[in-house]
């Protein structure tokens, strides 16, 4: 088979490593990717949402099967486009459709979604401009903090968390006078939940679905989560609260009905489902859904799979997913992110990257890099993420931790409290 990945993030970097181990693979091609991507299958220079040159692109090269790493061309239709053309609606899109995408690509979209399946989640209404007056009254009825959302994508920046309800209002007003462009025309707002965050992916044919590795984040810059949010600078996997238990309420009250919700009312959703959990009190909640793979929890996710992941892919193409079988390895997997000085903020790119030949026993997946006369640089924020195996996630850190110091660039970047916090 040929097959053609969509994105250029470290995510990317671990889902192409993860598909060119597959014995169905003839060749990868990743559009456009990065300078690890080259080392597991040929980049092509071609943007992610570029449909129309990506349709072309897979006729050319007769490739059958597309996977989609960033929300961004679900988002855009990139499942219609291919569906939609004669040419290329034999060629399976690993992706929800454009209706689907609205689960990540509108809050409020995905709010309403819950509220009609009975899908726990916090309490929420959506407010315009005409509604602002409502919206003030709404914020006077919760306690604070006070959680703001612009409805649509707004590159992980569109969530305010907020402790005085003075601001809060003040706020509202900035957010739906146009502080995220668009994305804020609309605004959900909604209660605050307290508890520890985990990141549940599942992988659906639109009717049988697989629940992946759970996987949990770091979202701050800051040791001891503190400072700006990010990307992610690193992800571990088990998560230890995410037991059976957890597990078994998570799969009965969310992974079923969001299936059967998306079936019921005629979406069609043949990819991930990234369900962003919060554990209040031993209860699963949804804070969000993402229509893709976590970034960086995919670099850890990815080692945790010993399924051939083509095979799943090809049970989501085909509908028999239930006929695949989903093995996990028992091992820990954690990853470490390394990011430019400055990060989430302004930083630089363009830094050599050295050390990397010395890497033992991890793996070092590329998420913002680039080759550039036989050299290779920084080309991001998030630069390279160093996953491990260990038999805990305290071994799989001691490694990652132990290669992250191996890898060097100017103003180079580390958390080195991942994963401390869970017992
Ligand atoms: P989201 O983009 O919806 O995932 O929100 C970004 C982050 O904001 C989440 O990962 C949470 O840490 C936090 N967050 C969002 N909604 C809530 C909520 N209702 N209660 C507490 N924290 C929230
Ligand atoms: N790690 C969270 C995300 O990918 O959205």
């Amino acid at each position: 088979m040929n097959i053609l990945l969509l994105g250029s993030g470290g995510r990317e970097h671990a889902l192409a490593w993860k598909i060119a181990q597959s014995s169905k693979v003839s060749k990868l091609y990743i559009a456009p990717g990065n300078g690890g991507t080259a080392s597991v299958g040929e980049n092509v220079a071609i943007a992610a949402d570029d449909f129309d040159a990506i349709g072309k692109f897979a006729i050319e090269k007769k490739v059958d099967m597309i996977v989609v790493g960033p929300e961004d061309p679900l988002v855009k239709g990139i499942y219609d486009y291919f569906q939609n053309d004669d040419k290329l609606k034999s060629i399976p899109v690993i992706g929800p459709s454009k209706e689907g995408a609205q689960l990540e690509g509108s809050k409020d979209f995905a709010k309403a979604f819950m509220i009609r399946h009975n899908i726990p989640t916090a309490r929420y209404k959506s407010f315009v401009s005409e509604t602002i007056e409502e919206g003030c009254k709404f914020l006077e009825t919760l306690e604070a903090p006070y959680v703001l959302k612009a409805d649509g994508l707004a590159a992980g920046k569109g969530v305010l968390i907020i402790s005085d309800l003075e601001e809060a209002k003040r706020e509202l007003k900035n957010m739906l006078d146009g502080k995220f462009g668009n994305a804020s025309s609309t605004v959900v707002i909604e209660e605050f939940l307290s508890g520890i965050e985990c990141s549940v992916f599942v992988l659906s044919d639109g009717e049988n679905y697989k629940i992946l590795p759970v996987a949990k984040d770091y979202k701050r810059v800051g040791e001891g989560d503190t400072g700006l949010n990010t990307g992610g600078m690193g992800s571990v996997s088990p998560v230890p609260f995410a037991d059976e238990t957890f597990m078994k309420k998570v799969e009965e009250r969310i992974v079923i009905p969001t299936i059967k919700g998306l079936k019921d009312e005629n979406i069609c959703y043949k990819g991930f489902i990234f369900l962003g959990l919060i554990n209040v009190k031993n209860e699963p909640m949804v804070i969000e859904y993402n229509v893709r793979m976590g970034d960086p929890e995919t670099e850890a996710v990815m080692l945790r799979i010993k399924s051939d992941l083509v095979d799943l892919f090809e049970g989501v193409a085909n509908g028999d997913l239930d006929s695949k079988t989903l093995i996990e390895d028992e091992r820990a997997a954690v990853t470490v992110m390394l990011v430019s000085g400055g990060y989430p903020e302004a930083y630089e790119k363009g830094k050599v990257i050295t050390g990397l030949e010395g890497i033992k026993d991890s793996i070092a997946f590329h998420a913002g890099t680039k080759l550039s006369d036989g050299k290779l640089l920084t080309n991001g924020g998030r630069v390279i993420a160093v996953s491990s195996y260990g038999k805990d996630k305290e071994e799989a850190l001691k490694q990652s931790f132990e290669n992250a110091q191996k890898i060097n660039f100017e103003k180079k970047y580390f958390r080195s409290d991942i994963g401390r916090d869970l017992k």
